[in-house]
């Protein structure tokens, strides 16, 4: 089937950060024409005949927005890391900020044996302990990382954390911070060019309300 719209297609990601975004991009005018949370739809029409939204899982933004499909997604810096998608990274918006960090069994000694790190982030995880001059084994996870380290699976996990409530509730405590995470706007670099007259406007209102 082909894809015959022409204005603006923006990608946002279902969860936590819809919830925050969405506001930001009421500030613009634009708003989704239906509940994005109840709906079960994946295209929505906006207040604004020329966007619309596409709704998918945060990991997914950065590739439809690569290939073009999406002009315009928000998508959080973890995300932006793991997947090192060919996208321009325009606005910090600010929000769903927390922290990828490495953490592990409260009060736990680590072997001297090379360390296995469960993670859903397999990219960053190696990165980081490559640059700390450690080779480690990742077994990747899609979720509920909190789980392995206590089963045996891994020795520490890579993982966001914001309020620790989730590592506490689970015997496990932060250890190193890799990076800090908040959402940022991303935009296919050809749209950007060929679509910067629509996407100025609401690049400024967006600036202007993450600032
Ligand atoms: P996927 O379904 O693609 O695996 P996910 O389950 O990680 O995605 P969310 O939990 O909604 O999706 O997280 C989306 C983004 O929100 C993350 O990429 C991160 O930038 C941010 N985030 C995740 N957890 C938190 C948190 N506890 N507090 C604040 N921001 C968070
Ligand atoms: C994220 C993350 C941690 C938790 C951290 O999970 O994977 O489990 O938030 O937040 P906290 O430090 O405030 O407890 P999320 O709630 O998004 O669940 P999911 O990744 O399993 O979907």
């Amino acid at each position: 089937m082909t894809d015959d719209f022409n204005g603006l297609t923006i990608a946002l990601s279902k969860g936590r950060i819809l919830d925050e975004t969405l506001p930001l991009f009421e500030k613009t005018g634009i708003r989704p024409l239906e509940d994005m949370n109840k709906s079960r739809k994946l295209i929505f029409q906006s207040s604004d005949s020329n966007v619309r939204f596409l709704l998918l899982r945060a990991s997914d933004v950065p590739t439809y927005v690569e290939h073009g499909v999406a002009d315009i997604g928000v998508s959080g810096k973890d995300v932006l890391l793991e997947y090192a998608a060919a996208v321009y990274e325009l606005i910090d918006l600010k929000i769903a900020k927390c922290r990828l960090m490495t953490a592990g069994v409260k009060g736990a000694t680590l072997p001297s044996r090379r360390l296995r790190i469960a993670t859903k982030y397999a990219n960053v995880a190696r990165e980081y302990f490559a640059s700390c001059g450690q080779q480690v084994d990742i077994i990747k996870l899609y979720g509920s990382m909190e789980l392995a380290p206590l089963v045996g699976l891994g020795d520490l996990i890579v993982d966001v954390v914001d309020t620790g409530n989730t590592l506490r509730a689970n015997g496990l405590e932060p250890l190193d911070e890799i990076c800090q995470v908040s959402s940022r706007l991303i935009a296919n670099p050809i749209s950007y060019k060929r679509k910067l007259s629509q996407l100025q406007p609401i690049l400024d209102i967006l600036e202007q309300a993450a600032s």
